[in-house]
């Protein structure tokens, strides 16, 4: 059997390319050999100048996030075997997000959307118990343990077409990371997150449900689901909310 295949990887350089552009590769690959080991062969042997991000080798991190083949994936997790009757392996970086330099796009836009869902337990006033931890039951666990399997690695904005198109949209993750927290009985946060939910343009209504994004999950966390479900409950309290200014200001009137 011919264990050459060729690669091709996006390349840009922030100080040097107006535009990315692609470099191809032909590597020795082995039965156990993932994405990312092919990148670091291609960078210990042919190009040290190549950049793309990973730590955990393991799909625990989530930074190791690429384009293989068209198609989102973890490069840790991806393996050069599956590609060997298409002879050819394309990587390009996730470009719903800005690039950094090849396969490095910065995190931040996900970060701060992540960030305005108050991705915490708000507790409003609340008394822990003061002779033993806060206990849930299996079942108040189970409605939102799913959620809690994300492991931030962006995948799921990659695959979104809304976020490609209007990219403030607070996506799937973001809204996942919400959910998990609204839905845990020990939070008081959900009408702040709701609100976030809400915003007319880059909130979840922009959602079209094409669901590619929990196809793409790696940790199975179906976000699609989530953005769902939140519609279900944001909606009354976006109905509730008119419904409270209305009568704000008509006292407010009355009063004047
Ligand atoms: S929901 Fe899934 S695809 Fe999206 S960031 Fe979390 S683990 Fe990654
Ligand atoms: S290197 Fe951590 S998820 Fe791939």
């Amino acid at each position: 059997m011919n264990n050459t295949i060729k690669i091709e990887v996006m390349r840009y350089h922030p100080d040097r390319d107006d535009k990315p552009w692609v470099q191809a590769f032909d590597i020795e690959w082995t039965k156990d050999m993932s994405i990312l080991d092919a990148l670091q062969l291609i960078k210990d042997e042919q190009e040290p100048e190549l950049s793309y991000r990973w730590s955990c080798r393991m799909e625990v991190c989530g930074s190791c996030g690429m384009v293989v083949n068209g198609v989102p994936k973890l490069a840790c997790s991806t393996f050069v075997r599956d590609y060997a009757d298409v002879g050819k392996i394309t990587i390009g970086a996730m470009d719903n997000f800005p690039i950094e330099k090849d396969l490095v796009v910065d995190v931040q836009p996900f970060i701060d959307k992540l960030e305005s869902v108050n991705p915490y337990i708000v507790n409003k006033n609340r008394q822990p118990p003061k002779d033993r931890e806060n206990l849930q039951t299996p079942a108040q666990l189970a409605k939102f343990k799913p959620l809690t399997m994300c492991i931030n690695c962006m995948l799921c904005y990659q695959a979104c077409p809304q976020v490609a198109i209007t990219p403030k949209f607070l996506g799937p993750a973001a809204t996942a990371m919400a959910m998990r927290y609204n839905l845990d009985n020990r939070d008081d946060g959900n009408h702040e997150r709701y609100e976030v939910m809400n915003k007319k343009d880059t909130g979840i209504w922009a959602c079209t449900f094409v669901g590619y994004c929990s196809e793409v999950c790696p940790k199975h966390v179906d976000p699609a689901g989530a953005v769902q479900q939140a519609k279900t409950v944001a909606l009354p309290v976006w109905g509730l909310d008119i419904i409270r200014k209305k009568k704000k200001s008509e006292k407010q009137e009355q009063l004047s």
